[in-house]
């Protein structure tokens, strides 16, 4: 590794060994003797073990360069090792762990009176947690408590997350189904308009079956008073819904009084082009979750609701009820502090939007025509290239070929939906120009090879 010099972050590619090259093949070979099997797929192909991240350029251990279109999950929006949690962590490294909930660390109210000010709401308050699962499972409860209903309503190729509140929540059967006997029954799950398939185009069907699920309970029998969704599918592939499907959907919640969390856990923090998703979509959340991108790479995450829904919590009476060992981490709130600063001050939703305009009007010029992509599309920094099989329905596990394929020009990328048949683009807002360009340009190669 000593003869690979730190690329700038603004790099393009430079594959110098086919990936997985020979050390990260060896280190495969090593964590599976020591990882729990289902966690890391390990193949001939996959995956490279990562040395050094900066800007949206990855180095591997054999000293490949790579460009990162999917900032590691949605996490690195700002760009791999973004110099302002740089300088946070460097400030913070005299507080490394505290004692959230019991004697809290100076920099977790910090961040919550930052965080309630960035809110929707004027007088918002928030459950800091570590990852978005454990927003979602501080989310869900408190829709619980607040409406005094346990039942959920959520949506079909919705990803909330694999704790087992936030599983129950999550549809696709490839996560559930060990699981199945454990999770709670007490979930309906409706359709998420389609954009490509559906009949109604406006998301009228998946309206109707919002509205008999809130009519007759969840399977279980429970009454539902909680509603989750994601304002644009992420892991779902992509899914944007239709103009005045989620104005509707509020009202509907008003209707039947029900609240509403949107989970902008990718959504959130200026990757689709605002500060959170929701509003310019028309959905009108009683609670929002986050995480992801607010750590800036590291692990923090946050539900936010105003205090007529937060204070349906007791107060404590010295042993919270919802807490863990890690609420509040020090460093991770300094981090997250430094993260609001620059979406703020640097108007990240903005480069979002345009960065996100340019990206997808070049991926539609490039793939105009391209046999069996059914439909291209994004919001802000939120892309999905779909491809359709000849009967017009998903081409199954042709998204991941592309990413697979991709790996070897150096690209970094991931498939969505539940069939794997999108190609899932998440990047970081610092991508240059020119990195754009070889992008769209690569993607377009490996689309045309990759039946
Ligand atoms: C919309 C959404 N919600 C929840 C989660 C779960 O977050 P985590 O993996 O940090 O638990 C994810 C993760 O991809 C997500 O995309």
């Amino acid at each position: 590794m000593s003869d690979v010099r730190t690329p700038s972050g603004r790099d393009l590619p430079s594959v110098r060994v086919h990936p997985p090259g020979p050390r990260s093949a060896e280190m495969g070979v090593r964590l599976h003797e020591v990882e729990s099997r289902n966690v890391t797929f390990v193949a001939e192909h996959w995956p490279v073990f990562w040395a050094e991240a900066v800007g949206a350029n990855i180095v591997d251990v054999d000293g490949n360069v790579f460009v990162d279109l999917t900032s590691a999950f949605g996490v690195a929006l700002l760009g791999h090792a973004s110099p302002c949690v740089q300088a946070a962590l460097r400030a913070g490294a005299t507080l490394i762990h505290g004692m959230g909930d019991i004697h809290p660390p100076a920099p977790k109210l910090e961040l919550l009176e930052r965080l309630a000010a960035f809110s929707p709401w004027p007088d918002a308050k928030v459950i800091l947690a570590t990852g978005g699962s454990e927003a979602v499972e501080g989310a869900l409860k408190t829709g619980a408590l607040a409406s005094g209903r346990p039942g959920v309503l959520a949506f079909e190729g919705a990803y909330h997350g694999l704790t087992a509140g936030s599983l129950s929540a999550t549809p696709r059967a490839h996560f559930r189904a060990p699981f199945e006997d454990r999770l709670y029954g007490g979930v309906a799950f409706a359709p998420f308009p389609d954009p490509v398939r559906d009949a109604t185009p406006d998301g009228a069907d998946a309206l109707d079956s919002v509205r008999s699920a809130l009519i007759s309970g969840a399977p279980n029998g429970d009454e539902i008073g909680t509603i989750i969704i994601e304002p644009v599918q992420a892991r779902g592939g992509a899914r944007i819904p239709p103009d005045g499907f989620m104005a509707e959907l509020s009202k509907l919640a008003v209707a039947y009084d029900a609240l509403i969390i949107a989970d902008e856990i990718m959504t959130g923090m200026g990757r689709c082009g605002a500060p959170f998703a929701s509003p310019s979509l028309g959905l009108e959340p009683d609670l929002v979750v986050v995480g992801k991108a607010l750590g800036g790479g590291m692990p923090i995450s946050a539900c936010i609701a105003p205090a007529r829904i937060m204070d349906a919590w007791p107060a404590s009476d010295g042993e919270a009820i919802h807490t863990s060992t890690f609420l509040g981490h020090p460093l991770s709130c300094t981090a997250a502090c430094a993260v609001l600063d620059t979406i703020q001050n640097d108007d990240i939703p903005s480069r979002a939007s345009k960065l996100g305009e340019t990206l997808l009007g070049g991926l539609r010029d490039r793939l105009d025509g391209v046999s069996g992509v059914g439909d291209v599309r994004g919001l802000g920094l939120l892309l999905g290239i779909e491809f359709v099989a000849g009967d017009g329905g998903p081409a199954h596990g042709r998204g991941a070929r592309v990413a697979e394929a991709a790996l070897s020009e150096g690209l970094i990328l991931l498939p969505g939906g539940d069939h794997g048949h999108v190609l899932e683009l998440t990047p970081p807002v610092t991508l240059t120009d020119e990195q754009v360009e070889h992008a769209v340009r690569t993607i377009g190669s490996v689309v045309e090879r990759t039946q």
